[in-house]
């Protein structure tokens, strides 16, 4: 499985303000939304483009645009905080949902939504920010990967080692792009130091 912790003196200032247990939900949701920018660019800088002449006031010149079926796929409802990013970097991108919920005590996921678009040999971008015992990311892929994607790749802000290991044994041709990778899980399977329940800190909840 492919990681890529991204690198960026930018991204660690927004993830140090969303990781600030004093940041209110309005600059919250701005964070996420501004980071996600940073996170899909990451995601998307090896999808295939085709050239594409313009004209422009001199001369013409030789460019491109992008050649690749995507697919934005947030996973409720954190993923939400992430969408709007996607959605306004490619503004034509298909938009697939899949509600998963954590069982406080099982932390086990269980489905309560999905609906997805044609999914065969599309570039699809799973949008989750919060990565911890991995159980919901791999449900997720699980469900994308059998509609035969081209490529699956998880933008997540925050990613446990616990959740990665069990994504690379679990679905090994998903790649994951994130903004770090924290020490571990407490007992409650929250992401140490992690930034609390993401969800909770975008909806005010
Ligand atoms: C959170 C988060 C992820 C999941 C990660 O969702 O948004 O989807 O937990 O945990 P895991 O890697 O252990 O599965 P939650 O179930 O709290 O639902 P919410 O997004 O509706 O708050
Ligand atoms: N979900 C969250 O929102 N935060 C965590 O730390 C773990 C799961």
């Amino acid at each position: 499985m492919a990681l890529t912790v991204v690198d960026h003196p930018l991204a660690g200032t927004m993830l140090t303000a969303l990781r600030d247990a004093s940041t209110p939900p309005p600059l919250f949701r701005l964070l996420a939304k501004r980071l996600s920018l940073v996170l899909a660019l990451e995601a998307t800088r090896t999808v295939p483009t085709a050239p594409r002449t313009v004209t422009t006031p001199l001369a013409e010149a030789e460019g491109t645009s992008i050649a690749a079926p995507m697919v934005a796929v947030p996973i409720l409802r954190a993923g939400l905080g992430m969408l709007e990013a996607v959605t306004e970097l490619f503004p034509e991108v298909p938009v697939g949902y899949i509600g998963l919920e954590r069982d406080h005590a099982t932390f086990q996921p269980s489905t309560y939504y999905s609906k997805l678009p044609p999914l065969e040999g599309s570039y699809v971008l799973l949008l989750d920010p919060m990565l911890a015992t991995g159980g919901s990311a791999a449900a997720a892929c699980t469900s994308l990967f059998a509609a035969r994607p081209t490529r699956v790749t998880l933008l997540s802000v925050v990613a446990a080692p616990e959740g990665i290991e069990r994504l690379a044994a679990e679905h090994p041709a998903l790649e994951v792009v994130t903004a770090a990778v924290d020490e571990r899980l407490n007992d409650a399977a929250y992401i140490v130091p992690g930034l609390g329940d993401f969800g909770d800190r975008l909806f005010g909840t």
